[in-house]
């Protein structure tokens, strides 16, 4: 069979064409998610996939695919693919670095101020027809001008956030891994603290870190526990980093005030709890999806695809070292 490429969920007209001009390609236009046993189906004999986030790449799947040399995923994030097991076979994996940063920053402030402000909130209660009069202590809501913004993960997305948390005024504290340099500290006026000092003194967390097995439920009851009871979470993130059911039972206890999510466990099935609450503010995993930015990260995504099986060099390769296995 002639090699070709598989892209697994609709892209831009120009992303196929540029792919055309390289490889035989395999997309799927309909854009339906392709269940296991489909993925499997045409992912055997593909030698690059250009992959989505709905599409989980395992150790039993690429078993079955002999010929792959690659992995695009089309977003910065890449927990639906096992790392691990395309490095052990010799498979490259790459992400969209950088093109989404702006993007992405501008739709958490979105939700900071969604959630603590209660903008949808106000929104149903004027549709509802509940406005009668122009009250002067209902509904209210909390500042975000002027809080103490702590960020989990402060990579390139959590530092262009932080830019805007200090346009509001805000204070950044941060905690991650790696603590980044001073002079990149100084430029966000941002305070290095404990995971337990972030979570006891931030009026707004923002989760914006990669989804590992060891950020998986890294906020779970003890963490929103610890958390201001006026406090709003806001997850940019990946789900699996919250423990779901337990920001539902703390949301709906108001242990913490209010949260703002982008992304959940087990995506697309929302955990149906989230809808019975009303201080909370849901969007299906959208902080990338402005025309430009999802443009930008298929044609990031196809050109590491063609970099990799024309030279084995992708300029966004997240493992090396599978260049050593293979
Ligand atoms: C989107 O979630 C991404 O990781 O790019």
């Amino acid at each position: 069979m002639e090699d070709y490429v598989l892209v697994t969920r609709r892209v831009f007209r120009e992303t196929i064409d540029y792919l055309k001009e390289n490889f035989k390609v395999v997309d799927n236009q309909k854009d339906t998610i392709l269940s296991g046993e489909k993925l499997r189906k045409l992912m055997r004999d593909a030698v690059g996939v250009q992959s989505s986030t709905n599409d989980i790449i395992d150790g039993p799947l690429l078993d079955k695919c002999k010929k792959l040399k690659v992995v695009c995923n089309t977003a910065v994030g890449y927990d639906n693919i096992d790392v691990a097991a395309c490095t052990k076979r010799g498979v490259m994996v790459t992400n969209t670095p950088g093109v989404l940063n702006e993007t992405v920053a501008d739709y958490a402030m979105a939700l900071v101020l969604s959630a603590t402000r209660k903008i949808p909130q106000g929104e149903r209660y004027l549709r509802q027809k509940k406005w009668k009069k122009n009250s002067l202590t209902y509904p209210l809501s909390r500042d975000v001008s002027g809080g103490t913004f702590g960020f989990m993960g402060f990579g390139r997305i959590g530092q262009a956030i932080a830019k805007r948390a200090l346009s509001f005024d805000g204070k950044v504290i941060y905690h991650c891994r790696n603590r980044i340099p001073p002079s990149q500290e100084k430029k966000y006026q941002a305070a290095f603290v404990s995971k337990t000092e972030l979570l006891s003194s931030s009026d707004i967390v923002v989760l914006i870190l990669p989804h590992t097995n060891e950020t998986h439920h890294l906020i779970g009851a003890d963490e929103l526990n610890i958390m201001k009871r006026s406090a709003t979470l806001v997850n940019m993130a990946r789900g699996g980093i919250v423990d779901d059911a337990a920001l539902i039972r703390a949301l709906r206890e108001g242990d913490i005030y209010a949260a703002g999510l982008d992304v959940y466990e087990d995506e697309p099935n929302l955990n149906p709890g989230f809808l019975e609450l009303d201080n909370v503010v849901l969007s299906p995993h959208l902080g990338s999806a402005t025309i430009n930015t999802r443009q930008e990260m298929a044609m990031r995504a196809a050109t590491n695809l063609v970099a990799a099986l024309s030279n084995g060099d992708p300029p966004d390769l997240v493992n090396p070292e599978c260049l050593k296995s293979s």
